[in-house]
């Protein structure tokens, strides 16, 4: 009997060779087992040569208890150790354990039962003591009920990163029966008190289910009020995406936002963030220098400079030649742009400084709405920098693009010079500037230089033109016939409306 015991022990030692991650210290015990089996069956029959009956009565039911739990451990080495693992599921250690410790209670309870000892009354008495003893190791057993729940329920999992209520960040190392081992990115170990974990809610970092393991990182940097935040966005977002960064996730994309303007009407600069998905936890402070460096970079090549991080106090000069200065200057630059689009390129410059006088700045971020199909008109507007669609809404509802308008153009003459509501919505694609042209200064002009109406009704026309093409679906026959009438019916449209002789 003995030797069958060896040998199968032997077998198992031999099978768990295919399992190399299995741990020994099962097969450990096992050996043990087997060498008290062994001692208890020797000793038996020396005990009854001396005599000593009672003994080795006691002996025999030690040497059966040491056979059953060697049974069990050896089951259970099959079970977890070999099957699970080579069919390569996972289980919580603490499974095995309080299974293998339930079969060595019933082992236990069976061969005291054989040997006439009455088991009930020993449970009876022995649940008194489980009281007392229950009560005296509350903490304990809640941190071990906590470490079987932890484990059984799979909230967390060996591997997994956490961060504690308390913000310790770390990753999950082992949940043992009392305390779960937690390694911090500091090479710190944190022992948490499973009773504890179960008691505060904590964060499971970077997992979502069904998703890979990322998570959503911060880098911050302020630029001054200076460059458009639709710029700064535009800038590091390209530099962001132009090509991997080492443990930035390529899903969903790195970005930047800005993410609030003048604090406390203090400061004077913007803040922004770029927005990544750290792919390996461990490294996150190097990975956002690696985010930081291509930001800096791409900042310098757009000369974006970061915001002073010092307090920084302007002075300018401001006496009146001074400020005549820096108003002919932008005066001129406005001209210049009026004089750049063939609308106002033949005004004499007077006229064309009348108009820019009272022309505004006026930027408008991406996907802005500059004008809206249908409001009424108070401004011209010429395109200096960016990108603007035209885009118009069917009369089934649909909308459409018209055109697209690049810089140096302008947009915003059919309304003002017809008085009828605006033909189209014009929209900003990307950062746009635009001169907004005073309706009262555009109409002076026309009244005294009347020839400046049919150009501009030639270029309404083809516009206009286009617009029905799109609304009505015109062909090219029928766009050419509505050209020539929409001149003259335009031509007259604004005649009436300046009230021009
Ligand atoms: P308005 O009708 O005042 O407002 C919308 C503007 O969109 C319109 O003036 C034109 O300036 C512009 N627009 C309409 N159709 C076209 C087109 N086909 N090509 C370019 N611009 C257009």
């Amino acid at each position: 009997m003995f030797a069958g015991f060896a040998l199968a022990v032997v077998i198992v030692a031999g099978f768990l060779r295919l399992a190399p991650t299995a741990p020994r210290r099962r097969l450990r015990r096992s050996v043990t087992l087997l060498g008290f089996y062994a001692a208890t069956l020797a000793l038996g029959p020396l005990l009854k040569l001396a005599h000593a009956t009672v003994a080795a009565s006691g002996v025999g039911i030690a040497a059966q208890l040491f056979q059953l739990l060697l049974v069990i451990n050896l089951a259970a080495i099959a079970i977890f150790d070999l099957l699970l693992r080579l069919l390569r599921i996972d289980y919580a250690d603490i499974l095995h354990d309080v299974m293998v410790g339930a079969a060595y209670l019933v082992a236990f309870g069976f061969v005291m039962h054989h040997a006439g000892v009455n088991v009930t009354s020993i449970v009876a008495t022995s649940a008194v003591v489980t009281a007392v003893i229950g009560l005296s190791l509350q903490a304990t057993l809640g941190n071990v009920v906590g470490g079987i729940s932890l484990q059984v329920d799979e909230s967390i999992n060996e591997g997994d990163w956490i961060e504690l209520e308390n913000k310790t960040q770390g990753q999950i190392k082992k949940i043992r029966w009392r305390h779960t081992v937690i390694e911090t990115r500091d090479w710190d170990t944190l022992i948490v008190p499973n009773g504890q974990l179960m008691t505060q809610s904590f964060k499971l970092l970077g997992k979502r289910a069904g998703q890979a393991l990322q998570h959503r990182m911060w880098v911050y940097f302020n630029v001054d009020f200076r460059f458009a935040p639709g710029e700064v966005v535009r800038v590091v977002n390209e530099a962001l995406q132009g090509a991997p960064i080492e443990n930035v996730a390529a899903d969903p994309k790195a970005h930047c936002i800005c993410y609030d303007l003048a604090r406390d009407t203090r400061d004077s600069f913007a803040y922004y963030a770029v927005r990544y998905w750290l792919t390996d936890l461990a490294r996150d402070d190097p990975t956002s220098s690696l985010v930081r460096e291509r930001l800096y970079a791409a900042l310098k090549r757009a000369n974006i400079p970061l915001a002073m991080p010092a307090k920084a106090v302007f002075v300018s000069q401001d006496d009146t030649h001074r400020r005549e200065e820096k108003h002919q200057k932008e005066l001129d630059f406005r001209i210049h742009a009026l004089a750049a689009i063939d609308l106002f390129a033949h005004l004499s410059e007077d006229e064309q400084r009348i108009l820019a006088t009272s022309a505004r700045l006026a930027p408008f971020a991406p996907k802005e709405v500059i004008t809206r199909q249908g409001a009424t008109a108070h401004w011209l507007y010429v395109l200096l920098k960016g990108r603007a669609l035209v885009r118009v809404t069917t009369d089934e509802g649909e909308e459409r693009q018209v055109a697209v308008l690049e810089a140096p153009s302008f947009f915003g003459e059919m309304a003002l010079m017809t008085g009828q509501p605006r033909e189209a919505t014009v929209i900003a694609e990307n950062d746009v500037d635009c001169l907004r042209v005073d309706r009262n200064d555009l109409a002076g002009i026309i009244k005294n230089r009347p020839e400046v109406t049919k150009e501009i009704s030639e270029v309404l026309a083809k516009r206009r033109v286009e617009l029905a093409a799109v609304r009505e679906g015109l062909d090219l026959d029928a766009k050419n016939q509505r050209l020539s009438s929409e001149r003259s019916r335009i031509f007259h449209a604004i005649k009436d409306f300046f009230a021009l002789e």
